[in-house]
């Protein structure tokens, strides 16, 4: 299963990938994650992250796509995957489908979680992080059992620098100017698989699994 999950900041896009990635057994890449992880490793690569990354801009397409061509060509792609956060824009979605061209495959779905504006803020508003395991957590819908600390792993909680609400709303106006015309480009490839993202978790999560099972 080859599948992009796709939609603003906040639509659930790592919560459900994480899901998808335990019932497949197929990878979750977030570009997000990599350059996070890249950015508190203190590298070049992410010090350049974090000066977009903090203020909502997109980081350079040339970065990005090089990072993606990196990963997919690693021996866990070789039954699928999850792209989580990318293609964010026209010239990193021709980009993937040059890569795929090359390694001879196709990808099976572009899922589209629709959430509105002001879902986004209070979800992200309410996000954190687990430190050690990545676990995400909002303190309202799906908070930890013991504050601050993950269920899973016991590891720490922590908010991302760029779930402040002024950063929320400028990567909400980067996603409709530059990522949002994707949607029509995967909509011409018959790709597009529409999902209401505004109800429970489990519910977003059956709906996803209904749809890709339908396409197996
Ligand atoms: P990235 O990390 O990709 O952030 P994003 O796309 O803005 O998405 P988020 O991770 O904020 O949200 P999500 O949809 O995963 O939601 P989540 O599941 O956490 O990118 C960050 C930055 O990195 C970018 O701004 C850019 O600078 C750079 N970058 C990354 N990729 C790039 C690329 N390809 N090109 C250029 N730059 C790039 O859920 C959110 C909250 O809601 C959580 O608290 C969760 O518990 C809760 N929640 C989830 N689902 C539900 C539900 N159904 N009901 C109630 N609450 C829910």
């Amino acid at each position: 299963m080859r599948i992009i999950l796709f939609g603003p900041p906040g639509a659930g896009k790592g919560t459900q990938a994480k899901k998808l990635s335990e019932v497949f057994g197929i990878p979750h890449i977030a570009t997000g994650d990599i350059l996070r992880e890249e950015v508190a490793r203190g590298t070049e690569l992410g010090k350049l992250a974090k000066s977009y990354m903090d203020r909502g801009e997109l980081v350079p397409d040339d970065i990005i796509i090089r990072i993606i061509e990196e990963r997919l060509k690693r021996e866990d792609c070789r039954n699928g995957f999850i792209l989580d956060g990318f293609p964010r824009t026209m010239a990193q979605a021709e980009a993937l489908d040059d890569l795929l061209r090359r390694l001879n495959i196709k990808l099976d779905a572009v899922i589209n979680l629709e959430v509105s504006d002001d879902e986004v803020v209070r979800r992200l508003s309410y996000r954190r992080i687990c430190k050690k395991c990545g676990k995400i957590y909002h303190l309202m819908f799906d908070p930890p059992k013991e504050d601050n600390i993950c269920d899973m792993c016991g590891g720490e909680l922590y908010q991302r620098d760029d779930d402040k609400e002024e950063v929320i709303r400028n990567r909400l106006e980067v996603y409709r100017k530059q990522t949002l015309p994707l949607l029509k480009y995967y909509e011409e490839k018959g790709l597009l698989i529409n999902i209401n993202g505004e109800r429970s978790i489990d519910e977003v999560f059956n709906d996803i699994i209904r749809v890709l099972e339908s396409k197996r």
